[in-house]
């Protein structure tokens, strides 16, 4: 692992790091750069403003490995609150929302995530849009897809992740092509059994796609790796794909240039947009994928503490 990544992931679990990190006033504009805000109207705010340049919308109630039910319930509501406002304000059609299923009681029970993820599906169907359920550590991976096949035998457009550094995922990708699925790299640190290694992660990446792109699904390729949009576009039209019938996926604040860039030619771009008060962990993470970007921040806190 990268140093940099290491030391910026030791200070996602450093309180002082935390406190700093939420009170400099530099911090504040590296957060709003990767992170909508902490409640539902700056989700909504992000939301306008992105779908106003013509992108689409999956939005995410930070919070993950949640341990108590009350607190599961807690991100259910939240949920609930922003699927109104969605509809509400008209913008359900371009905007859906993304769930970790540890954040509705995963860890707890297999039955508690199903029955809370079936409220939000329920009420997201009622607003005119999706869910879709995010991919977490490789020991969840076998629960997610059982609890996504119970959840489409009500909401069929259920969206699924695969993450193509696990060694199973293409097999998951033929058995998922004809469905909503979003392909990803895989953000978890996976022992060396389950996963490929950084190259053969690429390789995998682009296999996946072609198995996806084959079937007569709908799927969702998240990447900003410039090669990987290249080569999934030149393989979308090898299979004589329409815009439209896929989409990229990138997240808030993340190459937005290109996001836009894509959504002029005719893409549809899909933004990650996160919100919510347990921003800490995430923007960490995001930090530890690119130490350019980590040097910058470090260097703009000394300078302001
Ligand atoms: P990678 O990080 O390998 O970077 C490859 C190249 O992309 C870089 O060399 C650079 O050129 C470019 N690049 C990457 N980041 C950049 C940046 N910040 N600025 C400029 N250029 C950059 N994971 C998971 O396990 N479960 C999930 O459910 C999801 N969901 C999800 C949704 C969406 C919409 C996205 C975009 C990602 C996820 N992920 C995820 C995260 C995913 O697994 C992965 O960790 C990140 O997307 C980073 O991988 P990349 O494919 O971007 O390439």
């Amino acid at each position: 692992m990268h140093p940099l990544r290491s030391l910026v992931l030791a200070a996602a679990g450093n309180d002082a790091i935390r406190r700093l990190v939420a009170t400099a006033p530099v911090s504040r504009d590296v957060v709003r750069r990767f992170v909508a805000g902490e409640n539902t109207a700056d989700a909504i705010r992000v939301t306008r403003e992105l779908t106003g340049s013509g992108r689409k919308v999956t939005l995410d109630h930070l919070g993950e490995d949640t341990q108590d039910a009350e607190q599961a319930e807690r991100t259910v509501q939240a949920y609930l609150e922003l699927l109104d406002r969605l509809h509400a304000e008209g913008l359900a059609p371009a905007a859906e929302v993304s769930v970790k299923l540890t954040a509705v009681g995963q860890q707890l029970s297999e039955r508690l995530a199903l029955d809370n993820a079936s409220r939000v599906c329920a009420a997201a169907e009622q607003c005119g849009t999706t869910v879709t359920l995010d991919m977490e550590d490789h020991t969840t991976t076998d629960s997610t897809l059982r609890v996504l096949a119970e959840l489409r035998r009500t909401w069929p457009s259920t969206g699924a992740v695969v993450q193509s550094y696990l060694r199973r995922t293409l097999a998951d990708c033929v058995a998922l092509a004809d469905s909503r699925v979003r392909l990803v790299k895989g953000a978890y640190a996976e022992p060396e059994n389950v996963a490929f290694g950084r190259h053969e992660t690429d390789l995998s990446y682009v296999r996946c796609a072609n198995a996806l792109l084959a079937g007569n699904g709908y799927p969702m390729f998240a990447t900003h790796d410039p090669r990987l949009v290249r080569i999934v576009g030149e393989r979308a039209r090898w299979y004589d794909r329409k815009p439209g019938t896929y989409e990229f996926q990138m997240l808030f604040g993340v190459r937005p240039d290109e996001q836009r860039r894509l959504a002029q030619e005719g893409e549809t771009v899909r933004v990650y947009v996160p919100y919510g008060s347990q921003w800490y962990g995430y923007l960490m993470r995001r930090l530890a994928e690119r130490p350019a970007n980590t040097v910058f921040f470090a260097r703009a806190l000394v300078s302001h503490s």
